[in-house]
């Protein structure tokens, strides 16, 4: 595994490889969530590349920043093990100049759900995607449906900037106790665990609502409420595959989307009907 920190440089080694390539943007700190988007990434590419990047423009100040876990030497086993082929290790100085020019997410998805709790967050999330798509130049990118409207942004950016890379959603990965896999989850005392385990029961439900035909939104939202009680609940939406708000469930078309904060710690998750 080859092992990159300067962004020039990783542009002209992929540049100089006549193969496809798969690219797995990442903050590190990496665990099987990540590693299903690596394994998707072989295959379907001849070049894998990932990278590690704890991008300081989507932290809100006040924000875990500083704090956020860093696993390095971990990190560049797992990736070796992975069949990761480049590892991109940049800092923030290559990264980001001091007058940058800006790219904003839009106001009515970007300014949403998790884009209305941490605002700004959103433009530094494409911001920095559109800046390592750029140095990779990917045949294809890997993104986690966790992270619903990032990806949702994300496809957006790429089709509206006519930016020639395919993105690819992957599966959320779940630990056995039905928790949605996060870097975040060390934060969680244990007893802080067992109340974040509400999320994805109160995400069951709402299948097991939905299974029994019943559609209505506000009825489901409600259902999902009283077992998240009483954690901090940001949000509880349900939409159409276009970010939309909807009434009903239309079965294959709908997210159901969650974020909680537990303690301190902000836990998002979403099934996708
Ligand atoms: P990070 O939180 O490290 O996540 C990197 C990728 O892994 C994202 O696409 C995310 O959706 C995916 N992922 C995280 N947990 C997952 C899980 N349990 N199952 C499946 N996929 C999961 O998201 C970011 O970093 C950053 O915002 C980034 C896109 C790298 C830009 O800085």
């Amino acid at each position: 595994m080859k092992i990159i920190s300067n962004p020039l440089a990783l542009q002209q080694h992929v540049k100089n490889i006549d193969k496809t390539v798969g690219f797995v943007p990442t903050m590190g700190a990496l665990h099987e969530g990540h590693i299903a988007l690596i394994r998707e990434a072989k295959k379907e590419n001849e070049l894998v590349v990932v990278s590690i990047f704890v991008n300081p423009t989507q932290f809100l100040a006040g924000e875990d920043l500083k704090k956020y876990p860093k696993k390095e030497e971990a990190d560049k086993k797992i990736c070796e093990l992975a069949g990761v082929d480049v590892l991109f290790l940049p800092q923030a100085k290559d990264i980001y100049t001091q007058d940058e020019v800006k790219i904003c997410a839009p106001n009515v998805r970007g300014y949403v759900l998790e884009g209305a709790t941490r605002p700004g967050h959103f433009s530094g999330v494409l911001t920095v995607v559109m800046k390592l798509l750029n140095i990779v130049s990917p045949s294809r990118a890997y993104f986690g449906k966790k992270d619903a409207q990032q990806l949702h942004l994300i496809s957006a950016m790429v089709q509206q900037f006519f930016m020639s890379v395919e993105i690819i959603p992957v599966n959320i990965v779940r630990d056995s106790d039905g928790l949605a896999l996060s870097s975040r989850n060390v934060y969680l005392s244990s007893k802080q665990r067992v109340e974040a385990l509400k999320i994805p029961k109160s995400l069951y439900t709402a299948s097991q609502l939905i299974g029994k035909n019943i559609l209505n939104t506000v009825q489901i939202k409600e259902a999902m409420k009283q077992i998240l009680a009483p954690l901090h609940v940001e949000y509880v939406e349900i939409l159409n595959r276009d970010f939309e708000v909807i009434k009903e469930v239309e079965l294959g078309n709908t997210i159901i989307l969650v974020e909680v904060i537990v303690g301190q710690t902000r836990l998002l998750d979403n099934i996708w009907l």
